[in-house]
């Protein structure tokens, strides 16, 4: 028993000896290390002793919706430190130094080394990115911060003339529709009726005419209008808030003359309706039979009138 406990103990201390250092194949000179070693330390020391600098000026940036946005932080002598994005809206944490803590792929860190700007990049913005982003850097001191207040902007399409547009039958329809703030021309334009999108109508007479620019302006025009071009258009333009207009076709006085004389031109008399057949002969008959039981009534005395219907 004494024997195996002691084979043990010998175990034991034989695997926690270190395994005896080799000596070095160069040994340097006093004075070397010591100029070595004091490099490495004012180095530290300076390191340690100047802090970041951020420019906490608060940024505007306006981008436009469907766009590319660039949140700049410039911060200087960062160290080994890194920066974080914060999104102030619900104190979501974006990032930390080029780590991200969304799943959202459109937003992503650039930073190139040896640079002292973290930009937050956010590709296709959408009404919900806008808002004020932070980025955050820790010191010895507290935290530096800077806002960068984010600003979607989204361009409007509206369309010429009041919310109703009421045609004659036969006339044509013209809409103007005009894409504001929008400095990056729409990539298309479509117009709608109801749901349907017209822009490739032409073989039914509806034509689309675009011109892009820092003003787009888009014109439907549809030939010899009928009651049943009526309805809700619509100009929807990429990224864009969308207007509609509300088209009245009426009858209007070409269709009526066309139904007049279709009418007056039509061979051979029309039949009856039947209705009208059985009601005409017997109109005068039924005012006839009223008017003698008046008379019967004036003329007879009331105890022979007591039992006529009509008492
Ligand atoms: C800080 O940034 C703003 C713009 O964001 C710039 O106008 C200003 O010059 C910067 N200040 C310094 C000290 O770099
Ligand atoms: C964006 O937020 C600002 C306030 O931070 C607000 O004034 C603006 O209307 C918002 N814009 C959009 C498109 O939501
Ligand atoms: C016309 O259509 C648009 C888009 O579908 C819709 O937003 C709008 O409310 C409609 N207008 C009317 C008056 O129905």
């Amino acid at each position: 028993m004494a024997a195996l406990l002691a084979l043990l103990l010998l175990g034991a201390a034989r695997g926690d000896a270190p395994a005896s250092p080799a000596p070095p194949a160069v040994a340097p000179t006093e004075a070397e290390g010591e100029a070595a070693w004091r490099e490495l330390w004012a180095g530290a020391l300076d390191a340690l002793h100047r802090e970041p600098s951020l420019n906490s000026t608060r940024e505007d940036v306006p981008v436009q919706l469907g766009g590319v946005a660039f949140l700049h932080c410039p911060v200087r002598d960062l160290g080994e430190r890194g920066i974080s994005w914060v999104r102030r809206r619900d104190w979501h944490i974006i990032s930390s130094g080029l780590f991200m803590y969304t799943n959202d792929e459109r937003f992503q860190v650039l930073h190139s080394e040896g640079s002292d700007d973290w930009i937050l990049q956010i590709k296709y913005v959408q009404k919900r990115d806008n808002g004020t982003y932070e980025c955050q850097v820790s010191t010895g001191s507290g935290v530096l911060s800077r806002q960068v207040a984010l600003h979607i902007v989204v361009p409007e399409a509206f369309i010429l003339g009041a919310d109703e547009h009421h045609v004659d039958a036969g006339s044509d329809i013209s809409l103007v529709c005009i894409i504001e703030k929008s400095p990056v021309p729409p990539q298309y334009v479509f117009w709608y009726h109801n749901a349907r999108m017209i822009n490739y109508d032409a073989a039914r007479g509806v034509a689309v005419r675009t011109e892009r620019g820092g003003k787009t302006q888009s014109t439907l025009a549809i030939r010899r209008a009928a009651p049943r071009h009526s309805g809700n258009y619509t100009c929807r333009a990429a990224d864009t808030e969308p207007a509609s207009i509300l088209v009245y076709v009426s009858e209007g006085s070409d269709k009526m003359a066309a139904t007049l004389s279709r009418s007056s031109a039509a061979p051979g008399p029309r039949p009856p309706r039947p209705a009208a057949r059985a009601a005409a002969p017997l109109l005068p008959a039924l005012l006839l039979g009223a008017l003698l039981l008046l008379a019967l009534d004036l003329l007879l005395p009331t105890g022979l009138a007591a039992w006529l219907p009509l008492r």
